[in-house]
């Protein structure tokens, strides 16, 4: 009798069920009044007395066993498969986080290609530089405000070392290595002594840009910039070049553009004026191409400089310098991972 209830025991365990109707069949058979079960307890009565104590508990045991195990199949038919991970398979999948694209370098990106279709090339300098090529080679006079400790962070007084407060300084490495004609535009960061708030910083990024060659006119400096404040800002942008002063270029000019925000009309954001500056330009001063040894009777060229930061706040209008450089995700992400 011990071996049948082993055998049975094995048969239901063995024991599986697809749905309710099979679970029914397993009880039935098992556990009703005409059971196996039922059967081994009228079995029950013929086992030698010696035995009874052993053979009643292994039928108990077994039906114990028949009672967990199919409760727990109607358990698993009536609630789908049991899974250790709780899967829940209708679930819409957590989406890829993609990285997104600093807003410095997708309207750099940006200045690069407009100029890039007019026919200039990146170039590209270093940030720790000396007095030469940041200020002298530029024609900055020896008691020139710029020059002062309060505006530029020197790291060396002899030799001269200096962190760059511009990017003119790339003009001047490109014209002491080659000969003109010269196209090339030159971003990077640059660095100054301020304190830092919402409109300034101690470093942020310029674009340079520089043309030689023969012949080249005010007229055609103008053009470039009037086409690249088209392409960045759309083509309704209007531009006006202001006199202004820098030591570097003669004569020289302060663009504005246009106001975007109020169609020149006038409003807070360009305080009534209807129009904004962007850049600083003007026509290669004769004595920066001789200081860097460029024949200033053969050739003429522009130049102009530009904050990248500055064109940024007016395209996306960031109202705080510190947000560029803060790496607060919930500023960056609202900028596009595809240019
Ligand atoms: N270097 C100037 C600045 O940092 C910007 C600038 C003005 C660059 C006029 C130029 C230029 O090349 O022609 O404010």
């Amino acid at each position: 009798m011990l071996d049948k209830i082993n055998a049975l025991k094995a048969e239901i365990e063995a024991a599986t069920a697809a749905n309710a109707a099979d679970v029914e069949a397993l009880r039935i058979k098992y556990l009703s009044k005409k059971g196996e079960v039922s059967l081994l307890m009228n079995d029950f009565r013929n086992v030698p007395a010696e035995q009874k104590r052993e053979i009643g508990q292994a039928i108990n045991a077994l039906k114990t066993f028949a009672t967990e195990k199919i409760n727990s199949l109607r358990e698993a038919v009536e609630n789908g498969p049991a899974t250790d991970l709780n899967l829940d398979l209708s679930r819409t999948p957590a989406p890829w986080r993609l990285g997104t694209r600093h807003p410095l370098s997708l309207v750099r990106e940006e200045m690069i290609d407009i100029f890039r279709r007019l026919g200039f090339t990146v170039a590209e300098g270093p940030e720790i530089e000396d007095d030469w090529h940041v200020f002298s080679a530029l024609n900055f006079a020896t008691d020139h405000p710029a020059r002062d400790m309060q505006d530029t962070f020197f790291i060396n007084r002899e030799p001269d070392v200096l962190l760059r407060t511009h990017t003119s300084s790339v003009q001047v490495r490109a014209m002491e290595k080659h000969q003109p004609p010269f196209r090339i535009i030159m971003p990077g960061r640059v660095y100054r002594n301020e304190a830092i708030s919402a409109r300034a910083h101690c470093f942020f990024h310029q674009v340079e840009g520089l043309y030689v060659d023969k012949g080249v006119t005010f007229a055609d400096l103008r053009q470039t910039l009037l086409y690249f404040a088209q392409e960045m800002f759309g083509p309704d942008t209007k531009i006006r070049l202001r006199p202004s002063y820098f030591p570097f270029t003669e004569p020289s000019a302060e663009m504005d553009i246009s106001c975007d925000l109020c169609g020149g009309k006038g409003c807070g954001f360009c305080k009534h004026t209807g129009w904004v500056e962007i850049l600083g330009c003007g026509m290669v001063d004769p004595n920066v191409l001789e200081a860097c040894g460029i024949d200033s009777k053969v050739y003429t060229g522009f130049a102009f400089g530009m904050g990248i930061e500055r064109i940024t706040n007016l395209k996306y209008r960031v109202s705080d310098l510190r947000l560029f450089s803060e790496n607060d995700v919930r500023f960056l992400e609202e900028f596009t991972s595809a240019h």
